[in-house]
């Protein structure tokens, strides 16, 4: 299929653009920043520099290209420093996720593009009551913190959107698996501490495996939700102190819900206490996959083990490096 990747220079679309490849697939590799365009070009896409929050401009750039298939994969989280609200870091992310999906919407529609895939996201999203490990029927959280509103909103919206024009939104679980990853300069430097109990439940996801599904529901994905997680949705408390020493870092600290209430805000509150998981029986049931990391324990090792203090492992000489959102 000839597949129009926006955000193919991010954390996923890097690991993305080669699986296409792989498969079979042309692919029109689409990003914000002008520099990027050799990464996507090393990658053996097409570059194409697109705002997806330019509707005319994503209008355009679909119809010249004549894709078939269209993944949605632009997040602006790249540099983000995260505060006490969700909210306001997730800003430009929400915008991408609401008028830049519409807006690649609209576009296939007129182009006739046969395929939709877009990116959600599954940790922390499920309403935080019954069982620790939700799937896609089950229902989302109703009344999230009042800083996570508009980004839950945002996730939903893209959600909806998409599966009415008949495409698939992957809820991915939490990606890891470069040396940027948001988590790891805190987790190194003990600035992300278990909070309370540490019982609230995440849902990881691999870059890698991430790349892999969203490959196989582009191939043969029904219309409708995937949950794209590892088998080992777990509580704070054992995957905090994995991933510390997976870094060769101490053992993160503890402070109670409280403290870091007052510190964090309600968002880390809820992240640490409560939040769910996600189960990803449907997406192996009905793409056929099977993630190479099926839990975070191997995939934290494998990823951060060889990691020096300048940088970790990269799988592919064009995957993005040198950047945090924390
Ligand atoms: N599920 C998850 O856990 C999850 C989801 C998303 C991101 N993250 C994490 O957040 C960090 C940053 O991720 P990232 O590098 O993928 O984020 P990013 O820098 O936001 O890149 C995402 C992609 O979207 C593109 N993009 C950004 N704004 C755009 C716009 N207005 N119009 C069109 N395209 C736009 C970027 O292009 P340029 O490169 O040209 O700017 C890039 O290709 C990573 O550590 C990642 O793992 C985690």
């Amino acid at each position: 299929m000839r597949v129009f990747v926006a955000g193919a220079s991010g954390a996923i679309g890097t690991r993305l653009v080669p699986q296409l490849i792989e498969h079979g697939h042309e692919v029109i590799g689409a990003f914000r920043s002008p520099g990027s365009a050799e990464r996507v070009r090393v990658l053996g896409a097409q570059p194409v520099a697109l705002d997806l929050l330019d509707a005319s401009a994503v209008r355009q750039a679909v119809l010249e290209a004549e894709p078939e298939a269209i993944i949605h994969q632009a997040t602006a989280l790249a540099n983000v420093r995260f505060g006490r609200s969700i909210d306001k870091s997730f800003g430009p992310t929400n915008r991408l996720r609401t008028a830049g999906t519409d807006a690649l919407l609209a576009a296939a529609r007129e182009a006739g593009v046969r395929r939709f895939v877009a990116q959600s996201f599954a940790s922390y999203r499920y309403a935080r009551e019954g069982a620790m490990v939700k799937t896609e029927e089950d229902r989302l959280d109703p009344d999230p913190p009042a800083m996570a509103r508009e980004t839950n909103a945002a996730m939903s919206h893209l959600d909806q959107a998409v599966t009415d024009a008949g495409g698939i939104a992957l809820r991915y679980g939490g990606f890891y698996g470069a040396a940027n990853d948001g988590l790891v300069k805190p987790v190194r430097k003990r600035q992300f501490p278990v909070v309370g109990a540490g019982d609230g439940f995440t849902s990881f996801i691999h870059l890698d495996d991430a790349a892999a599904a969203t490959v196989l529901a582009l191939e043969h994905g029904g219309a409708g939700i995937y949950n794209i997680t590892d088998d080992e949705p777990a509580p704070m408390r054992e995957w905090l102190p994995a991933m510390a020493s997976a870094l060769g870092a101490k053992p993160p600290r503890h402070v109670p819900l409280w403290l870091a209430g007052l510190i964090a805000g309600k968002g880390a509150v809820m992240m640490a206490a409560g939040s769910r998981g996600a189960s990803s029986a449907k997406a192996k049931r009905e793409l056929g996959w099977t993630p190479r990391y099926p839990s975070w324990r191997q995939g934290f090792v494998a990823a951060y083990a060889p990691a020096t203090e300048a940088g970790g492992r990269n799988t592919h000489p064009a995957t993005r490096t040198g950047h945090s959102p924390a």
